[in-house]
């Protein structure tokens, strides 16, 4: 018997002890051993609920118990879950995780605690959900070297840019609808500021190309300025607007972004619509790959911390290697990347295009009728230092979004 204990039981907590509990006999077997729920650590008490019974309030009941071999982290935040993590780990406890924050802070660390110790530190449901990515990105893309990851990362704003564009709504209704259904926090800042899908990109890419990347580093736009303007001109051309998470190689350098971006119907995340999450990789010999599915939610979370406690269980004092060095991987400054740029200007089409044309050159224009103040062009491809300056020597600029049509 391989006992586990299961830090926090919230959304995801409770997800895994229903998983583990659902799918027992199929779990045991794939495991090669019963994995029994030994502990449920959480400050609340569920009075009624069969969690009662291995309900403990004190962490050290937990990191004191030798029986202990795996601990599954799913309180969320940094603290107290760096820690526990960190202490489970010197322990000699393997640790599965959904927690991105702490992913994307401490995982370098705690990774090498894990490689020090042969233990584990696995953590599939930190990025994309349910979505398998993180094992085929340490174990299956191996012969591949990998330039580029771009991906629909958070479900919350995927749901509210598809709702925005089916419903032709403004981002706040939007985001107060996505709230009343549960879809959006409270405090939602994480999601629609692109915090969140910064941190998950950070990870992918620290594993895709071996080498640690600091979230800090990443170029981070959200989608709380994206309207219902530029909503109707997206569908006008034929394109959506996609928080995308980026990171690619271009010349000897790395770059990595969270912003919108304007796509149609020839990218592959053009489709991936609501709360599901879509994950691009292209490598030097396999070409494209694309790994879609339920991106956030109780279950297919829980689904994918399972499949890592199995893993542990079946590594159970042996490390899996993972392609993450501590080595810093310093991105380029975005001020060098290269995108077309769709912009929304004031005046008239026919009045103001030559002022346009002066400053960007060729451009492809459109405009709405029901927008007569102001029109709006597609750039040629330019880096982005270019776009700035040429945005403010022009000076009718209202807005911009990256287009990769
Ligand atoms: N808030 C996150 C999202 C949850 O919307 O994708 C899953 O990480």
């Amino acid at each position: 018997m391989i006992n586990i204990a299961v830090l926090g039981y919230g959304t995801v907590g409770s997800g895994v002890v229903e998983v583990i509990n659902k799918n027992h006999a199929s779990i045991n077997k794939k495991a090669g051993d019963e994995i029994n729920i030994k502990y449920v650590l959480d400050l609340r008490d569920f009075p009624g609920d069969p969690v009662e019974k291995v309900l403990v309030h004190d962490f050290e009941v937990i990191i004191n118990d030798p029986e202990v071999d795996i601990i599954v982290e799913v309180m969320g935040g940094v603290n107290p879950a760096y820690t526990f993590s960190k202490r489970a780990l010197e322990a000699g406890k393997s640790v599965c995780t959904s927690n991105k924050e702490l992913v994307a802070q401490h995982g370098t660390e705690l990774l090498e605690i894990a490689k020090s110790k042969d233990i584990n530190y696995l953590f599939e449901a930190s990025c994309g959900g349910g979505i398998p990515i993180i094992r085929p990105l340490n174990s299956s893309l191996t012969a591949d070297e990998i330039d580029e990851v771009t991906g629909i990362l958070n479900g919350t704003t995927n749901y509210i840019l598809t709702k925005m564009a089916l419903e032709g709504s403004d981002f706040d209704d939007v985001l107060k609808d996505a709230q009343q259904k549960g879809y959006a926090e409270r405090n939602p800042e994480a999601d629609v500021e692109g915090y969140d899908a910064c941190r998950k990109i950070a990870i992918l890419s620290s594993l895709a190309y071996g080498s640690h990347i600091d979230y800090k580093d990443v170029y981070t736009e959200g989608i709380t300025k994206i309207s219902a303007t530029d909503i109707k001109y997206a569908k006008h051309l034929g394109t959506s607007i996609k928080l995308l998470a980026t990171s690619k190689k271009i010349e000897d350098g790395f770059y990595a972004m969270v912003c919108p971006v304007m796509i149609n119907e020839r990218n592959p995340l053009y489709s991936v619509n609501d709360v599901f999450n879509a994950i691009f990789v292209h490598g030097n010999v396999l070409g494209d790959a694309m790994f879609y599915g339920s991106g956030a939610g109780k279950l297919p979370t829980a689904s994918a911390v399972v499949a890592d406690v199995v893993d542990c269980a079946k590594h159970l004092h042996r490390n899996i290697m993972m392609n993450w060095s501590s080595q810093p991987l310093e991105l380029m400054p975005v001020d060098h990347v290269k995108n077309r740029f769709f912009v929304r200007v004031k005046g008239s089409l026919t009045g103001d295009i030559g002022d346009v044309e002066n400053v960007f050159g060729e451009v492809e224009t459109v405009s709405l009728p029901d927008a007569p103040d102001e029109f709006a062009f597609i750039t040629q491809e330019m880096c982005e230092a270019d776009f700035a300056e040429k945005a403010e020597k022009l000076g009718t600029v209202i807005s911009r979004i990256r287009a990769w049509i």
